[in-house]
């Protein structure tokens, strides 16, 4: 292991496996971009505050460019196991510019800095997930323009319930990614608050110029208590819970996809891109995008759970423990941003067989309830015709019959005062039409939310 940053108080070297165990290189090496971007901006100040010399600053940074060179090139020598990302960018601060580089480190510790570059990465990763959560919102939007006179049994306990336009379908989950979409941008307030001056846990004895150090690396405000500052992580759990019910939409869409492209439902083609065989079943065509998403939200769940746990029992302030919180971070980024990648281009590709949707709206009796709204406008109260429609569907059942295929005198028989009227109520488009009630599936509204759901999109 390269020499360490705090050996001076030991006599003896650390056990080897306690250094394999102890290092986070491997997976903090991440946050390469944001440690040296903070570095800068504490070089900056350190210079302005007079605590060191422009020219000491300006070598600094110059050394600090060419860091951030190394660091990006993917196939850079392997690096000395380095306790940490921190610890990494500051040995090769040295190796450029010599023990100056050594001066960086003043008024700052390893706390507030780790605490300062997950902020930042999660600053970067809102911004990129927000933007992936509107390009799927558009997948949505375009599939139900294109698809605005397809309809589809609406569903509650999987059994069909009600016809309603694909459209209204789709504009659900468009509302569940708008909340997705707030969770994230108002978690931001709380993530962008800027810790460095915080140091170890209790301040520092320099005069660090925190207001320009928030400034310059875009900070909205500087944290009030140097011991909060370093230990909390609830901006990760809050990042990590917005992820988690994020993904629980685009598993239950997923699963919704899946189901669809069942030959027993057979109301959606799945595009050959986002799907694979079977190595013994030539027949085989295998939703595995849809899988994964669904799959991939147990263990978003589980970093939430996880990093909860370690949490929960940590005395203030800093403590190893915390350095837990990186790798579920970093799988749930990547688990987000890949499913929603993926998931917008599938929905793209998505091919709907508007035949199959209308037969299942057509079998199943999805119109009964407007059969009682029926009754009601005839005077029966709302109890009574459930009961009168009930005894009719049992009827129908037994014959094998839907309620139009009902004669007018079988259904007087149920109810005297129905009349010849009462078909034009059991048509599904104009059930769908009659439920023009705000949020409802009637086709003017949903274009009318179509159009609002435009609207937005544009003004963001
Ligand atoms: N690698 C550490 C982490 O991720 C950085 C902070 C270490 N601080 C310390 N005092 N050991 O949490």
């Amino acid at each position: 292991m390269a020499e360490k940053v705090w050996g001076g108080r030991f006599k003896e070297g650390t056990d080897e496996a306690l250094e394999r165990f102890n290092a986070s290189l491997p997976f903090d090496r991440r946050l390469y971009a944001q440690d040296i971007e903070g570095s800068r901006a504490h070089c900056r100040m350190l210079a302005k505050q007079g605590i060191i010399r422009e020219e000491e600053a300006s070598r600094m940074m110059e050394a600090l460019s060419e860091i951030l060179i190394e660091l990006e090139k993917k196939d850079t020598a392997p690096e000395l196991p380095y306790e940490d990302i921190h610890t990494l960018v500051e040995r090769k601060l040295v190796e450029k510019v010599g023990p100056l580089g050594e001066k960086l480190h003043t008024g700052r510790s390893r706390n507030d800095q780790v605490a300062l570059d997950t902020r930042m990465y999660v600053r970067d990763a809102i911004k990129r997930v927000i933007a992936l959560i509107g390009d799927m919102q558009s997948a949505l939007v375009e599939l139900a323009e294109k698809h605005i006179d397809f309809i589809v049994p609406g569903y509650t306990h999987l059994q069909r319930a009600q016809p309603v336009l694909l459209g209204h379908h789709f504009l659900a989950y468009y509302e569940m990614l708008s909340r997705d979409r707030a969770r994230y941008e108002e978690s931001m307030k709380r993530v962008r608050i800027m810790p460095l001056g915080s140091a170890a846990l209790a301040g520092t004895t320099f005069k660090l110029d925190r207001q320009m150090v928030a400034r310059e690396l875009g900070f909205e405000t500087v944290s009030a208590n140097s011991m909060d500052a370093v230990s909390d992580r609830d901006f990760v759990l809050e990042f990590l819970f917005g992820s988690s019910v994020l993904m629980m939409h685009l598993s239950r869409l997923s699963e919704e996809l899946i189901l669809w492209s069942t030959m027993e439902f057979g109301f959606v083609s799945l595009p050959d891109a986002f799907c694979t065989g079977s190595s013994i079943m030539p027949q085989k065509k295998n939703p595995d995008l849809l899988e994964l998403v669904r799959g991939k939200t147990g263990r978003v769940y589980g970093h939430l759970m996880a990093l909860f746990t370690t949490m929960k029992g940590l005395p203030l302030t800093y403590n190893k423990d915390m350095q837990e919180d990186k790798e579920g971070l970093f799988d749930t980024v990547d688990t987000v941003e890949q499913s929603l990648l993926l998931m917008s281009r599938l929905l793209s590709g998505v091919s709907f067989h508007k035949e199959a949707m209308s037969n299942a709206v057509d079998h199943g009796y999805l119109v009964a309830t407007d059969l009682a709204d029926y009754l009601v406008t005839k005077g029966v109260t709302f109890r009574q015709a459930h009961e009168v429609v009930g005894r009719m569907v049992l009827s129908a059942l037994e014959r094998g019959v839907e309620l139009h295929e009902l004669t007018l005198d079988e259904m007087k028989g149920f109810w005297q005062d129905i009349e010849e009227d009462v078909y034009a109520w059991l048509d599904p488009i104009a059930c769908i039409d009659r439920r023009n009630i705000m949020g409802g599936t009637g086709r003017s509204l949903v274009k009318v939310a179509l159009a609002k759901a435009r609207e937005d999109m544009k003004a963001r």
